[in-house]
């Protein structure tokens, strides 16, 4: 028979080796270890049998295998409950998919028509959505009761009758040439207002982007050539381009831009109305007036302006022809150009 050392030794053993595993296991443990009947209780019992010179050591022997026997149990216990709160993770399994968003289509094309400019020296330029009478229409030569207010039908601010929410941005232009001094070369893109019922070809809000340049000896030829050079970079090299005579109160002379048609190349369809031609901007000379208004003398300064409708563009470029589209934020719409 195994002496009370021994049988200690034994045990000992036996609980080294138990390791992590389930709540009931270690229960199972601790009744067996340290139970109403367990080892424990059962060694405790052989004490009698010791001789009395030894049994100062065997207690001490004995207690300190108890001892033992509860530390093991709670660090196992411990163990268990840490690997309970953290989740056991699948390295194989593949990561959760985070969704790309998508730039908005006027975003993207109001970043190509920018970045076109950018290239021959044009910097960008904005101004206020709410803009005054004088910015919005008499500095662009269009005086109170000039017949060209009519054509843009206009948000009035309620508060002050010369606010505007601004019908174009013309209007960023008077901003430059009152603060900036010449030459001017910018591109003005952003949003305009105008009182429109809304439908699949017109809407009450949308986008331009505004070009200007003023020096001096600029000619109606630089604005043929730099409205030239945009087509080509934004159409493709084999665009053409005519310009027909136009009317705007802030250019004279004044033009309006078509291109032949991106889609049929002119031989004609429902973007170009069978004409083989399609409308994409209007530009001329900036008014002698307009110059005059912001102290500058059209004998020494001349310029160009243009502006351009960015949904036209897009319209033109990804045949997009419900101007609704662009603000209902119908998700399969915006993911079409998640790779652009
Ligand atoms: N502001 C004009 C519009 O909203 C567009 C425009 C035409 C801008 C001729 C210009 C320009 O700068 O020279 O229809």
């Amino acid at each position: 028979m195994l002496s009370l050392k021994e049988q200690i030794e034994k045990f000992q053993k036996e609980i080294n080796e138990f390791n992590v595993a389930t709540a009931a296991d270690i229960e199972n443990y601790r009744i067996r270890f340290l139970g109403a009947k367990g080892i424990v209780k059962q060694l405790l019992a052989e004490m009698k049998n010791v001789a009395p010179e030894l049994k100062k050591d065997a207690g001490q022997l004995l207690n300190s295998f108890k001892q033992y026997a509860e530390n093991k149990i709670a660090s196992v216990k411990e163990i268990q409950v840490q690997e309970k709160s953290v989740p056991k993770i699948d390295f194989s399994l593949p990561a959760t998919p985070l969704p790309i968003g998508t730039r908005h289509p006027l975003k993207i094309m109001e970043n190509n028509i920018v970045n076109i400019f950018e290239k021959i020296g044009f910097s960008v330029a904005t101004g206020p959505e709410i803009e005054d009478d004088w910015h919005n229409f008499t500095s662009l030569n269009m005086p109170a009761n000039h017949t060209a207010r009519d054509m843009q039908d206009t948000f009035y601010v309620a508060q002050n009758p010369d606010w505007v929410l601004r019908t174009h941005t013309s209007s960023v232009q008077a901003r430059i040439l009152e603060t900036q001094s010449l030459p001017v070369r910018v591109i003005c893109p952003g949003r305009v207002y105008r009182n429109e019922t809304i439908s699949a070809r017109a809407h009450c809000f949308f986008h331009q982007c505004e070009g200007l340049y003023v020096d001096k000896n600029v000619s109606f030829a630089d604005l043929k050539q730099t409205l030239y050079y945009f087509v080509t970079e934004m159409f493709g090299a084999d665009t053409k381009v005519r310009f027909r005579p136009s009317y705007f109160p802030f250019t004279e002379p004044s033009a309006e831009m078509d291109i032949s048609c991106t889609v049929c190349g002119g031989k004609g369809c429902n973007l170009c109305k069978h004409s083989g031609w399609v409308e994409i901007l209007g530009c001329g000379m900036v008014h002698p007036n307009m110059l005059r208004n912001f102290n500058i003398d059209p004998e020494v300064y001349s310029g160009f302006a243009f502006g351009m409708g960015v949904e036209r563009m897009t319209q033109i470029k990804y045949q997009i022809n419900d101007l609704r589209l662009y603000s209902q934020n119908d998700v399969r719409f915006l993911r079409q150009f998640q790779s652009i």
